[in-house]
C-alpha cells in the first residue's frame, strides 16, 4: 500500500474519533434523565453532524436502522464529506441507551471503520457470542458445551477454573448458562447493558473479565468483532432470531445461511479495521464524561487493526472554541 494512504488511514482512525466525542458529549448532558430517546436522538443528531467533516465517503452497513425506520444514520447512509476513500462504517451512536437514561455504568458511544465489504450486515436480531482476549484465541467452540469451554479457557489463561470470570447481560434468557457457569464453579460478573465494553474488556489485562458468553444484539457483535481485530481476541457469533419472521427478513437481506457460525473474520474481516469509543457514563473501560466549567473531558480509545496500536485518548473540550455539535 502506498505511503499516503498509510498516512490517510492513521489520520482517519483519529477523525473518527471525533465523531464519537461529540456523541458522547450530546448524550451525556442526558444522563439520568430517565429519557432513552432523548438520549439516543442526542447522540444520533451529533454523531451525523460530526460525520460531515470527515473527509470519507462512508456508507453506513450497521447504523440506527433501516431507512424506513430511522431517519437518521440508517444503513445504506453515505456520510463523510465524499473526498476520501470509500469505507463502510458500522456504528452505535449510544451503546447503553437505558444505562445513560439511568445514570448507570458502562455507556458509549462507537464507531468502526472498514474497507467497503468487509463488515457482516447483520440484520437487527440477537447473536450468540463468545468474546475471548488473545491468549485464548483460536482455541474455542462457540458450539461446545459451556463447562468444555471454561476448562480450556482456564488452561489457556493458566488460571484456577474457580479464578475464571464470564461475563453475561443479566437475562431471563441466560438462567440456564448462568446456571451452567455456576455449576462449573467460576465467577460471573453480570452486566445490565453494553455487551460492546464487555467482550473489549476480556483484552485488557486489567480487567477482570476472561470471557463473554451470550445472547446480545447481532448490530452490536459486529462492532465488538471489529475492536477484537484491532486488540488480538477472538470472537465467534451465531444469529439468535426472534421470530420466523426476522429470520425470513434477514435472508431477504442477504443472510443466505442464517444457522452459519461466524468467525471473527467473517464478521469484521479486511487487514484494516477501525474502532473508536468514547465513554459516555464512567465504565470498566472508559471513564465517562466530566463536564467542567465551559467544557467537558471525555477518554476514548482508538485502535487501528493493522498496527494494533492501541491509543486511550484524553480530550479537553472549551465549550466556547468548539463547533456546536
Ligand atoms: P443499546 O443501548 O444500543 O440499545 O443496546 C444495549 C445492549 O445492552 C447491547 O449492549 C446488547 O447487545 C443488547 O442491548 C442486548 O439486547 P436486549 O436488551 O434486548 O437484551
Amino acid at each position: 500500500m502506498p505511503d499516503e494512504h498509510r498516512n490517510m488511514d492513521r489520520n482517519l482512525a483519529l477523525e473518527i474519533v471525533r465523531v464519537t466525542e461529540a456523541a458522547a458529549l450530546s448524550s451525556a448532558r442526558l444522563m439520568g434523565k430517565g429519557d432513552e430517546k432523548a438520549a439516543d436522538q442526542a447522540a444520533v443528531d451529533s454523531m451525523r453532524r460530526a460525520f460531515d467533516n470527515v473527509d470519507v465517503t462512508g456508507t453506513i452497513v450497521i447504523g440506527e436502522g433501516e431507512r424506513d425506520e430511522a431517519p437518521m444514520l440508517y444503513i445504506g447512509e453515505k456520510v463523510g464529506t465524499g473526498n476520501g476513500p470509500a469505507i463502510d462504517i458500522a456504528l452505535d451512536p449510544l451503546e447503553g441507551t437505558t444505562i445513560t437514561a439511568n445514570g448507570g455504568y458502562n455507556a458509549t458511544t462507537v464507531v468502526a471503520a472498514a474497507e467497503s465489504g468487509k463488515f457482516l450486515h447483520a440484520p437487527d436480531t440477537y447473536m450468540m457470542k463468545l468474546a475471548v482476549g488473545p491468549e485464548a484465541k483460536g482455541i474455542l467452540d462457540i458450539t461446545d458445551p459451556v463447562p468444555l469451554t471454561l476448562k480450556r479457557l482456564a488452561k489457556a489463561l493458566d488460571k484456577y477454573l474457580e479464578d475464571i470470570t464470564v461475563c453475561i447481560l443479566d437475562r431471563p434468557r441466560h438462567e440456564e448458562l448462568i446456571r451452567n457457569v455456576r455449576e462449573v464453579g467460576c465467577r460471573i460478573q453480570l452486566i445490565s447493558d453494553g455487551d460492546v465494553s464487555a467482550a473489549l474488556a476480556t483484552c485488557m489485562p486489567d480487567s477482570p473479565v476472561d470471557i463473554l458468553l451470550g445472547i446480545g444484539g447481532a448490530p452490536e457483535g459486529v462492532l465488538s468483532a471489529a475492536a477484537m481485530r484491532c486488540m488480538g481476541g477472538d470472537f465467534q457469533g451465531q444469529l439468535k432470531f426472534r421470530s420466523d419472521e426476522e429470520k425470513a427478513r434477514a435472508v431477504k437481506m442477504g443472510i443466505s445461511e442464517p444457522d452459519k457460525i461466524y468467525t471473527l473474520d467473517e464478521l469484521a474481516g479486511g487487514d484494516n479495521v477501525i474502532f473508536c469509543a468514547t465513554g459516555v457514563t464512567d465504565g470498566e473501560m472508559l471513564r465517562g464524561v466530566r463536564f467542567t466549567p465551559r467544557g467537558a473531558i471525555t477518554n476514548s480509545i482508538v485502535m487501528r487493526s493493522r498496527s494494533r496500536t492501541v491509543r486511550w485518548i484524553t480530550a479537553h473540550h472549551h465549550f466556547d472554541y468548539k463547533p456546536k455539535y
